[in-house]
Parts: C-alpha cells; structure tokens; sequence
C-alpha cells in the first residue's frame, strides 16, 4: 500500500510537532544547502525554506505520490525520488534533516556515520524517529497478523525495524561529531473521533501489513486490530483517545576542521 499523503496528514499538527521541536534545536543560521531526507508531503520542507529562506532546499523521497504532494506544499524548493540507503549528495549539505522518516530504513551502524561523512564543515544532521516498536499500537499490529485468516499472506511482512538504543546511537555518533544535542520526547496525542488510533496507524505503521491483502482479508483484519488495540487506549469521557508517541531526536555538528 503506497504512502496516502491524505492519510498521513489527518493528523498532521500531531505529526508537525516534533518537527517543529527538531528544528527549533538547528544551530545554524545561515545554511546554504538544507536536504529534508524522507521529506514525505513537503509540509516540513516548506518550514525548512520558511526557516531559512537564503537557502537552496532539496527534499529527497522516494514515495511518487509524496513527493507531487511536496512539489504544490513547497514550490520554491527542489525535489528527487531517491531510496536514502542509496543516495548520497552531488554537493556537500550543511544541514541534513530527517523527520520520522530513517527508522523505515535498516542498517543504521551504517547509514548514520554515511549520512555524517556527506555533510560540508560544520554541517548538521538533525534527525527525529520514532521509538514505539514495543508500543501496543505497533506491537498488535505483529500479534493480529500471525492470527487470522491473513496470516499465510502476511508471513514475514514487518513494519519500519526497530530503531537502535539511545545510547546505542550515542556511541555511534559521538566520535565523528563536534557536538551532539540527544533526547526523547513521549508526547501524548489528544487524538479526537471514533477510530483515531487505528487510524494513526494507518497513515503509517500499518501500510505494510494492508497492501498484501484483498479488500476482504483487510477489512477483518482492521477490525481484528481494532479489538486489541482499543482495550490499551481507552476513550477518555470527553471522546478523547490519548496516544503516547515516544520518540528520540539527535542533532549532531561536525566540526568545521572536517570534511568528513
Ligand atoms: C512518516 S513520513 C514523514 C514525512 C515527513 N518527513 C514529515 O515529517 O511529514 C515518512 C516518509 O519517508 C519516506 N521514506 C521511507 N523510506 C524511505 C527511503 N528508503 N527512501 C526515501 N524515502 C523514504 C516515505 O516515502 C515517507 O514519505
């Protein structure tokens, strides 16, 4: 099932705020080259152009129907389908920047000190993922799947891998960077109407363990995820459904002496 930017964005001022969190703690001022990395419907590149207008702006997707979306959000940027474990820049950034978009790709002992060494003097690499893998609404996802009338069509299917350990990453990116600003944010979404969990992961984690199905299979299988999600995030008597979303940032300067 290919990316929804319809879907993805229903709960876009949840989805915007770490973001926004993220960018707030960029130390740059005046950055020539920016590249959104998984820049999904363009809504956070055009904040990254807002944020630095001087700056030539480049958001990198491989999703065809994200990156139309990306194109009418923010013209004035430039944007390239690109599978970001292969991609690697024709000009050094000064600041790369990924929002809940690197924990859908594996091998990041590898990928993190790849995307650090592109990076020109003194750039940045701002990166926010989530850490929910454990969480019910993703962990339900893997337990409804292996029970069911679906299960042969979904053996083996798997949403975004789990991410490594704080200190994990820690100790992959220390060496390599001049300064690295690290924490975890748990935010607990008031997500509002009938089936608001279900349809957060829709948007997301649960595209993989859809796009096998036929229309039949995947309606019970909603339905089945629905059931054992709903006892974990109970309505609220107002109607409100709490989400709490962990989720690790690190922004990570290397030092102006280096280049790589
Ligand atoms: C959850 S969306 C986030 C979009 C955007 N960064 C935002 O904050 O709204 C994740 C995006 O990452 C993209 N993505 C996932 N894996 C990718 C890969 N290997 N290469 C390029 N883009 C990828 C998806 O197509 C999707 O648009």
């Amino acid at each position: 099932m290919a990316w929804d930017p319809a879907l993805y964005l229903h709960y876009a001022d949840e989805r915007l705020r770490p973001a926004l969190d993220l960018l707030a703690r960029v130390p740059l001022v005046r950055p020539g080259h920016v590249v959104d990395l998984g820049c999904g419907a363009g809504n956070v590149t055009a904040l990254l152009k807002h944020r630095f207008p001087a700056a030539r702006v480049t958001g990198i997707d491989d999703s065809a129907p994200m990156l139309a979306r990306a194109r009418e959000a923010a013209p004035d940027c430039s944007f390239a389908q690109a599978d970001i474990a292969a991609w690697t820049p024709a000009q050094k950034p000064d600041l790369l920047y990924s929002n809940a978009a690197l924990h859908w790709l594996g091998g990041h002992d590898a990928l993190f000190p790849r995307l650090l060494a592109t990076l020109a003097p003194g750039g940045v690499l701002a990166v926010q993922m989530p850490a929910m893998h454990d969480a019910p609404i993703r962990a339900r996802q893997h337990e409804v799947a292996a029970h069911g009338p679906w299960a042969t069509l979904l053996t083996g299917v798997g949403s975004a891998p789990p991410i490594l350990s704080p200190e994990a990453y820690w100790d992959l990116l220390r060496p390599h960077c001049a300064a690295l600003d690290f924490w975890e944010t748990t935010y607990l979404h008031a997500l509002q109407g009938e089936d608001a969990v279900v349809q957060w992961a829709m948007g997301t984690s649960l595209r993989p363990f859809l796009a096998p199905l036929p229309a039949e299979l995947r309606e019970g299988f909603l339905a089945a995820y629905r059931a054992a999600v709903a006892p974990c995030y109970p309505r609220r008597p107002d109607g409100t459904t709490l989400l709490a979303f962990r989720r690790l940032f690190l922004v990570a300067t290397v030092g102006v002496a280096s280049s790589s």
